[in-house]
């Protein structure tokens, strides 16, 4: 053996194979070491290591695809100029572009991956909004765990969700992407969503970061208008707008993402008052903000910045993290450091977090996912159980005339069912929007396929689509690569009506008729605000030929918002709101349809008569002439002012009585919590979930408040006959609100009505006073 100053050569060789490991293994290598650190010190370190054009490029959210003139995202991950790539669902793609960041990047700095997985990767589930209506924040936190495993599996590290906007006017499409109107379910429903997410601490296996998003009022947008400016007094902001942002911030959220729209005058994004003075300074949020998708570049459009160069300093200066896809930081910044404009001390402040989240979520440990894993996580029974049970226990029984539902699966009283409508059998009718961005709609188990798997032979089962649904106007996202759905081609006349014919004659054809009804791809989502609320198409001629034939029929609706059904609610004698129900939702509309699942889901959206009355909420102040008012009939001459269906409604199989509402106390202090009990018994003959509710008003004080707001609730199952007894608590968290008078927040002396029932009107009544 040869030997050098006494080593043997053999060793010489593995010293330099050694080496040659440790540089190509680069990441391992220089990160290993710091590795004892906490994510914050080794942020620290590598910070220290790194240029500026390195930093600003941590600041850049590359699109996945060539976009806007940057160079191909490879290239900017190669070169450092990207921190986090998103749109790509692919994981081979995702693995491709974590390998050039890990292994050829100067230092090695590994990729957010984020990804819009709003309900679900693989396994869809049915969007927010109609996971709010099951009232159930543990299934909620399940579904999400579930989405936040197969995400992760497939290398997405970083969810832009959850989305806790409120929503109080149905034109917004938007809508379907929250938990509804309520800002105390919504701040239950964030806290719920952010700890399917990311895990109890950010870092946890199996999970991904976070994204509470759009920061803030997004929802309130002029007239139900996709983008349009918000107005928004500040009491507005503090006691409906912010309380789901905060409750995220509580649970966690690692990250942060700004709206796009003006909030009064000043575009969110660059919005310092939001981004600084609430989030950072009063909220002390330590995770990092992303601007939406070019919201930075959109400030010169707004009319807010001068040019690229003066939005990227004002999202800068206001706290935006990161630039998702306008490349203004990329661009921009490097001139705004020259000029002094910006300094390295402030970019700094503005990458640790980032940094500080890469490390946490363990990415410069293995930035890589085992392909070969994958389809064991995507398989997984437990998946496809839970999203069969997520779907029926989100639906909501609008309607059910004379028991008609549920209908009788042996055949005896129906020989025949007709199944009807153009989302009958659409898997992106049941994907929707955000499920649309990773699937086109495979996958999924259609109300038709459903219902014919349930009744076996028993009973025929006949399907006519009749005529189809799309846009008026075409989706901007039509055609994108990152959008998989694609709308549905054009009919002629004669198409449209030979559909028409033959959906009504196999209607006539059969005993009773289910008819699938709704919103067609791309129809509930972003860019899909509705003036009208109207059923699409001929879908409302549809339905009035069909119920004129005079047979039995049920209405199941497959959409991401309420729609004018109120012809339907007069004429249709069973409604089931089904929403967006996933891959496995024609199972479960099948389940409830046939009765082998009792309905028990409760609208969180206050369901309106006509997009005239729109926004419809039912906590509005009482006015000169409250509807309690002896004589009250309407604030419209030509309609009524109430709601189709309130806010919390939703009906059973069985029926439920409530009584006792009892208050352990009729006075108390300033700051003492009130217990609140009542009665719930299950009246009928099946076993049901009831979800009580708690609704309280402040009857005088230094503002006018709510006619009533939901300050309690619980879901109960209960079988025939069982009774429970149930207690909630009305102490300073559900009392103080945030007094435009006072400007701050209050807990004032003043007497109080609370009212216990199964939705906001609610009846049972008892009041008790606080005194200083
Ligand atoms: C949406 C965001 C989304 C982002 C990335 C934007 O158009 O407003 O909600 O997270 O795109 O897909």
């Amino acid at each position: 053996m040869l030997r050098r100053n006494g080593t043997p050569l053999i060793r010489v060789s593995f010293l330099l194979a050694a080496i040659l490991v440790c540089c190509l293994a680069s990441a391992a290598s220089l990160h290993a070491q710091t590795s004892k650190l906490t994510a914050e010190q080794r942020a620290d370190a590598l910070l220290k290591q790194m240029t500026v054009e390195e930093k600003i490029g941590q600041l850049n959210q590359a699109a996945g695809y060539v976009l806007g003139g940057a160079p191909p995202p490879e290239e900017q991950v190669r070169r450092g100029l990207a921190g986090s790539v998103l749109w790509v669902s692919e994981p081979a793609a995702i693995n491709k572009l974590q390998k050039i960041a890990v292994e050829e990047s100067r230092l090695h700095v590994p990729l957010l991956i984020g990804l819009d997985v709003i309900h679900g990767y693989h396994t869809i589930f049915p969007p927010p909004l109609a996971m709010s209506a099951t009232w159930d924040p543990k299934l909620v936190e399940r579904v999400q765990t579930i989405a936040a495993r197969e995400a992760r599996a497939a290398g997405i590290n970083w969810s832009f969700a959850p989305m806790v906007d409120i929503a109080r006017d149905a034109r917004w499409g938007r809508m379907v992407e929250g938990a509804g109107e309520d800002p105390y379910l919504g701040a239950i429903m964030a806290k719920a969503q952010v700890l399917g997410f990311q895990g109890p601490e950010l870092g946890t296996p199996e999970h991904v970061l976070a994204c509470v998003k759009h920061f803030a009022a997004y929802g309130a947008a002029d007239g139900g208008r996709d983008y349009d400016s918000s107005y928004v007094p500040d009491d507005l902001m503090w006691n409906v707008y912010f309380p789901p942002f905060k409750a995220a911030i509580d649970a966690g959220v690692g990250s942060l993402m700004s709206a796009y729209m003006d909030l009064n005058d000043v575009p969110a994004t660059g919005n310092y008052w939001l981004l600084h003075d609430v989030l950072r300074d009063d909220w002390k949020f330590q995770g990092f903000v992303v601007s939406d998708a070019m919201a930075i570049g959109s400030l010169v459009t707004h009319g807010y910045a001068r040019d690229r160069e003066d939005a990227a300093y004002l999202a800068f200066h206001a706290g935006v993290n990161m630039d998702m896809a306008s490349y203004s930081y990329l661009n921009e910044l490097p001139k705004l450091v020259k000029a002094g404009r910006v300094t390295e001390s402030e970019i700094d402040a503005l990458v640790r977090p980032l940094l500080v989240a890469k490390y946490k979520l363990g990415l410069f440990e293995n930035a890589y996912i085992d392909l070969s894993k994958i389809d064991s996580v995507m398989t997984d029974p437990a998946s496809v159980t839970a999203a069969r049970e997520a779907a029926q226990k989100s639906m909501v029984l609008l309607k059910n005339d004379g028991a008609l539902l549920p209908l009788d699966k042996t055949g005896k009283k129906f020989g025949s069912i007709a199944v009807i409508g153009p989302v009958a059998d659409s898997g992106p009718a049941q994907v929707g929007f955000w499920g649309g961005m990773i699937t086109n709609g495979e996958n999924v188990v259609t109300v038709i396929e459903g219902i014919k798997t349930k009744v076996g032979p028993s009973v025929r089962v006949q399907y006519a689509k009749g005529p189809s649904i799309r846009r008026q106007e075409t989706s901007k996202f039509e055609g994108l690569p990152r959008i998989k759905l694609r709308d549905e081609k054009a009919q002629s006349a004669a198409e449209s009506q030979s559909a028409f014919d033959e959906a009504v004659a196999t209607a006539k054809r059969n005993d009773a008729i289910v008819l699938v009804l709704g919103e067609g791809v791309l129809m509930a989502g972003e860019a899909a605000s509705n003036a009208t609320l109207r059923l699409a198409g001929r879908q409302q001629e549809l339905l009035e030929a069909v119920v004129a034939i005079g047979k039995p029929v049920v209405l199941v609706l497959i959409n991401g918002r309420p729609l004018n059904i109120s012809w339907a609610a007069e004429h249709v004698p069973a409604i089931l709101e089904a929403w967006e129900p996933g891959n496995q939702g024609g199972n479960a509309v099948a389940d409830i349809l046939f009765g082998d699942a009792n309905p028990g889901g409760k609208l969180t959206v206050t369901w309106p008569r006509s997009a005239g009355q729109e926004p419809l909420y039912y906590a509005h102040n009482l006015t000169f002439e409250p509807e309690s008012a002896p004589g009250f009939k309407s604030r419209y001459q030509d309609m009524k002012t109430s709601p189709l269906y309130p806010f919390g409604y939703g009906l059973s199989y069985t029926s439920f009585a409530l009584a006792n509402l009892k208050l352990d106390t009729a006075t108390a202090k300033v700051g003492d919590s009130v217990g609140v009990s009542v009665e719930v018994q299950n009246t009928g003959s099946v076993a049901g979930d009831e979800v009580v509710q708690v609704y309280v008003h402040q009857q005088s004080g230094s503002a006018s408040r709510p006619v009533r707001q939901l300050k309690g609730f619980e879901k109960v199952t209960l079988a025939p006959g069982e009774k429970k007894t149930l207690h909630f608590a009305l102490g300073k968290d559900e009392l103080t609100y945030w007094s435009p008078s006072e400007k701050k927040w209050v807990l004032e002396p003043a007497v109080y009505d609370v009212w216990a029932g199964e939705d906001s009107t609610a009846k049972l009544h008892a009041s008790f006073e606080l005194t200083q």
